[in-house]
């Protein structure tokens, strides 16, 4: 397996996530590890898409306690419900934030996180792990990234 990511720099949205799927299903569908694909989820995520962050959170017992993630340092645990890390797992749906300053009970874990979008990770219908993404852009994630965002959260539970 190569690498390094081959992604158009130039290209769109769409065209980068459909580039980058096939490419994340090599890099990580011969090792088990949870973690390490992760970890590599989120760097390719991060280096593609330029995120502010990008970070995986595992639920443990009743909290998300954080896992791999790109960025700077964040807050390590977060209550069921609470966040919109929380919520998402709670509603057990992806959750976009167009203005996090609007979102009742929004952690900053940065001030200059301006908006984010919250995928679950689902394991025989049990959520096990959430994938968060923020943007120093308002209104930077839309149901395009959700879409692709949950495929892609899809290979680290294969
Ligand atoms: N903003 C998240 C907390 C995690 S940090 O953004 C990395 C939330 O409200 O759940």
């Amino acid at each position: 397996m190569s690498e390094s990511l081959i992604i158009d720099k130039n290209a769109g949205k769409k065209e980068k996530y459909e580039s980058l799927i096939p490419q994340l299903v090599s890099l990580t569908h011969k090792e088990k590890d949870t973690i390490a694909n992760m970890a590599n989820i989120g760097a390719a995520l991060k280096e593609v898409f330029h995120f502010f962050w990008v970070g995986f959170y595992i639920v443990k017992k009743h909290e998300l306690v954080l896992a791999p993630f790109q960025g700077p340092i964040a807050c390590t645990r977060i209550k069921y419900g609470k966040g919109v890390c929380g919520y998402a797992w709670e509603q057990k749906k992806t959750i976009i934030v167009p203005d996090v300053e609007i979102f009742p009970g929004h952690i900053a874990c940065s001030t200059l996180s301006r908006s984010e979008i919250v995928v679950p990770l689902f394991k025989n219908e049990k959520i096990f792990a959430v994938l968060d993404v923020d943007s120093e852009q308002i209104n930077n994630f839309d149901e395009m990234d959700s879409f692709f965002l949950e495929k892609i959260v899809k290979i680290v539970s294969l």
